[in-house]
């Protein structure tokens, strides 16, 4: 099934498969983006000393999304950042620019840092944030990424970017980073319970005060579509 949700003006969450979406879609000013890695990083941890939980639906990161898909994505926007970057080296043109978030560990299970690959050129860049700190978020997907994070990589972005598309949206972190900058916002999430979160989590994002000097949020409003 395939559901469409505007929640606020220029704020659409499309529940479906951004193979089937992604072309249907008008060309937005950025995607920023973290797409499954292959590395099954939903598979049941429980047992394992971190205590995990098991997550709704697990299978969703067996594979990597193939080069004809990161193409569709490279076109969707005149500007793209690719987090797991460092995975699809193979279907991705060369950089001068990347993004790290550093963990600030050394040689714990997880990766000590992430990479994220930039459409366009500049000098590397490093945001340094605790995963204790991180988790301050909550924890509601595998693969969640700070909201901090992602407001970090989103303000890199070449100056005049409005609209910013997530075709991999998970939780919507990156929804609630772009709605906090004042934002408009596009995400795609195949899973329904992962859809369901990020339209709550965007939804609070958009209901909180906004910061006396932040930009004005988009203005709520409610449109449904079933397809
Ligand atoms: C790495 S996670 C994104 C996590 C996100 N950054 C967050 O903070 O929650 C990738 C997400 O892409 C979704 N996904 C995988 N293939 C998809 C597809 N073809 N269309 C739409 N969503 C897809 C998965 O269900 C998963 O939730």
């Amino acid at each position: 099934m395939r559901r469409i949700e505007t929640i606020a003006e220029g704020v659409t969450l499309y529940l479906g498969d951004c193979r089937e979406i992604l072309p249907t879609l008008t060309r937005h000013d950025a995607t920023v983006t973290d797409p499954p890695y292959g590395i099954n990083a939903a598979r049941d941890r429980k047992s394992q000393k971190h205590g995990w939980r098991d997550y709704a639906a697990p299978g969703w990161d067996l594979e990597r999304p193939p080069s004809d898909l990161i193409k569709l994505i490279l076109g969707s926007a005149k500007h793209t950042i690719v987090w797991g970057g460092n995975y699809f080296t193979d279907s991705l043109p060369p950089s001068s620019k990347w993004l790290s978030w550093d963990k600030g560990q050394t040689d714990f299970s997880l990766a000590d840092f992430e990479l994220a690959w930039c459409s366009f050129d500049g000098a590397a860049r490093r945001i340094m944030l605790p995963r204790s700190v991180a988790l301050q978020d909550g924890k509601e997907h595998p693969t969640q990424k700070p909201i901090e994070v992602m407001r970090w990589c989103i303000d890199k972005l070449p100056d005049g970017c409005r609209t910013i598309l997530d075709p991999f949206m998970g939780s919507g972190t990156t929804g609630v980073a772009a709605v906090n900058l004042g934002l408009g916002f596009t995400g795609i999430e195949m899973v329904p319970e992962y859809f369901e979160i990020a339209k709550r989590r965007i939804e609070a994002a958009l209901a909180a005060p906004d910061m006396f000097s932040a930009p004005a949020k988009p203005a709520i409003k409610q449109e449904a579509f079933e397809l």
